[in-house]
């Protein structure tokens, strides 16, 4: 007999996705228990938050992911066959690879051409009415990452490759429509990324050594072969996608600063590392990854509840977020939280918990903090925007959710040039 609760419901799984980022969380009030069971995936599933169970969600002793990312999201945002899926010395391998990536000078160089992108596209705005936020920084955040990766984008088809890379972080969570549309994209994508590869095996296309494009087309696994074509073009696309969605942390921090104007001046200060406070809220408080899956590696019991080989498992990050024995007034928006913070890996987990390099804790997360830093810096120094009336509320039942209007700014004006 199992001492946890159980959640009503034959098969859980479309209620999930009605129900996006509220499904764990409301459950777990109701059920007055960090850890349930239901089903998902026509499968017994637990669901489990906070600290605790996620420091226990990310010790490879436990838990492994082959099998556990269900297909349609491997179809769409993740792809098959890539690292979220490896376990073991498989998956340190291809780590390590990620990770050589991100040196800190290549870091200050995504800084650098990201800013440079979204410089670019203020000379644009200025000439309109107004722009939709989120638009403009997914096509900003899609050219700055492909530039980065090192990939040969011609203008003429950036437009069109970055809007692929926005269908596929749109697509998670989502309908029949948003899947197609993420299903179609990362084909077209990962067809135009094997074609890359193959050109710089050949030494038809030379990127530098020290860009993601070069790192995977050469990468070697243990038995000394290169990666085979399709799993190399899905790590590439592993390596910049990602950055979209950092697209959606730019527009929360919009939304941020619009309802809590006071930040705008810490921002522009940015005493005691403000931006870095803000970031780290705005990453804790905003819903972005729900939740990750995992099963369990053998049959082994913990906090009473005996856990099944083979079991699935899902962790509640956006819970563990704001959970209330790791977060006072965790439902509030409160960027100063962060300058006496424990710095505990499994308390704060938008994009994973645990070790980047033993576990599978995101590679970009470094980069992703720096650039939104860089960011806010920039709209608070170099900009001054209006924020008509619209419609701001985002719905919490969507997976990615963001503002109902993406956020529409207008009377934009550069008020000096970067840097
Ligand atoms: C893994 C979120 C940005 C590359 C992950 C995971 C999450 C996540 C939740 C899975 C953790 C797990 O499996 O337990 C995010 C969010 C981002 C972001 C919310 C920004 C808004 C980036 C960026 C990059 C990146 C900018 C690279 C340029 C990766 C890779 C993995 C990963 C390679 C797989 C790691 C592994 O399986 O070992 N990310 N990510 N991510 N992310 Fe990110």
């Amino acid at each position: 007999k199992t001492p946890i609760p159980q959640a009503k419901g034959i098969d859980n799984t479309l209620t999930l996705i009605k129900e996006g980022f509220h499904f764990i969380p409301s459950r777990r009030n109701e059920l007055e228990s960090d850890m349930f069971e239901t089903r998902l995936l026509g499968q017994k599933a637990i669901c489990m938050a906070g600290e605790e169970a996620a420091a226990m969600f990310y010790d490879n002793e436990y838990f492994k992911r082959e099998g556990a990312a269900p297909k349609p999201l491997k179809q769409t945002l993740l792809g098959e066959g890539g690292i979220h899926g490896r376990d073991g010395e498989d998956h340190h391998q291809l780590k390590r690879m990620f990770l050589s990536m991100m040196t800190p000078e290549r870091l200050e160089d995504m800084k650098r051409i990201a800013v440079e992108e979204f410089d670019k596209k203020v000379t644009e705005w200025e000439r309109k009415d107004a722009v939709i936020l989120l638009r403009e920084m997914e096509e900003i955040m899609g050219r700055a990452g492909m530039r980065w990766a090192g990939l040969p984008v011609k203008e003429s088809e950036a437009k069109e490759r970055a809007a692929e890379l926005s269908q596929m972080v749109d697509s998670f969570g989502g309908s029949l429509s948003r899947y197609q549309d993420g299903k179609h994209a990362r084909q077209s994508h990962e067809k135009w990324l094997e074609k890359i590869i193959k050109d710089i095996r050949s030494g038809k296309y030379n990127p530098p050594a020290n860009t993601a494009a070069y790192i995977v087309a050469n990468h070697r696994e243990p038995n000394g072969k290169l990666l085979d074509l399709h799993t190399a073009a899905v790590e590439l696309n592993n390596s910049y996608r990602p950055l979209v969605a950092t697209a959606y942390f730019i527009v929360f921090g919009a939304l941020a600063m619009y309802e809590h104007p006071e930040t705008v001046g810490k921002l522009r200060e940015d005493k005691d590392d403000y931006s870095h406070m803000f970031s780290q809220e705005i990453r804790r408080y905003y819903p972005f990854a729900p939740a990750m899956a995992a099963k369990a590696k053998k049959n082994f019991t913990w906090n009473g509840y005996k856990f099944k080989k083979d079991q699935l498992v899902v962790l509640d990050l956006f819970g563990t977020n704001r959970h209330p024995d790791n977060w006072i007034d965790a439902d509030q928006f409160i960027p100063e939280r962060f300058a006496n913070w424990s710095g505990s890996p499994f308390a704060f987990v938008p994009q994973g918990g645990g070790d980047h390099y033993m576990g599978h804790r995101c590679a970009g997360e470094w980069m992703t903090v720096m650039v939104m830093q860089a960011f806010f810096r920039y709209m608070t120094h170099n900009l001054s925007y209006h924020v008509p009336e619209q419609n701001l509320a985002y719905d919490m039942r969507r997976m990615p959710t963001m503002p109902q209007s993406g956020f529409v700014i207008s009377d934009v004006r550069k008020l000096r040039s970067f840097p």
